[in-house]
């Protein structure tokens, strides 16, 4: 298997961390693997806040009602751009997220994708200063990992059709 595809597998949420910090040189890779990621028109939509300092660090994720596992994170990054005129703003969106995660993986340290819906919005600017034309896309807690679930495909034959619906299981 290549590197590359076992980083994929690697990728799994994390949500125990040892406290320790983490290193700013690889947050900038992660952050350089999440820009490499597609766009549409290439317009690429997103930037990206990355919280370091403990409080905020706690700050953050206790204003999510589910990352409150992230308080021992050394850094929560947070995805962000402006939603309201870009029509494929999700998808782009999404996309780099999911190769900050893989490359989050594949340099040693955890992570996990807490989602960000409109209701969270107004509470996780506030503690950032960001304006209101900015939506939020995903909270991401970082860290050094403390307990690192294993790797795994999810590969299921049933959920492969071969040209044409209701053809699964075989390719011919
Ligand atoms: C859009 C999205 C939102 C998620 N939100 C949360 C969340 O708020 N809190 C959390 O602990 N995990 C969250 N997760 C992580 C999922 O629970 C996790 O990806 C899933 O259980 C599969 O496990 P794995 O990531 O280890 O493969 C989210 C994942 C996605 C893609």
């Amino acid at each position: 298997m290549s590197e590359a595809l076992k980083a994929i597998q690697q990728r799994r949420s994390v949500r125990k961390f040892t406290g320790a910090p983490v290193p700013r040189e690889k947050i900038v890779a992660a952050l350089e693997a999440a820009m490499a990621a597609p766009s549409a028109r290439n317009l690429r939509p997103w930037s990206f806040l990355v919280a370091t300092e403990r409080p905020k660090i706690v700050a953050l994720c206790q204003a999510h009602p589910y990352a409150g596992f992230g308080v021992d994170a050394g850094a929560v990054i947070l995805p962000f751009g402006s939603k309201g005129s870009h029509k494929w703003f999700d998808q782009d969106m999404a996309a780099a997220t999911e190769n900050l995660l893989i490359a989050v993986a594949d340099l040693g340290l955890g992570a996990t994708w807490c989602g960000m819906d409109d209701e969270r919005q107004a509470a996780i600017r506030a503690l950032v200063d960001l304006p209101e034309d900015q939506f939020v896309f995903a909270l991401i807690p970082v860290g050094v990992p403390a307990d690192v679930p294993a790797p795994r495909t999810q590969f299921e034959v049933s959920r492969v059709h071969w040209e044409r619906f209701g053809n699964v299981g075989s390719r011919s």
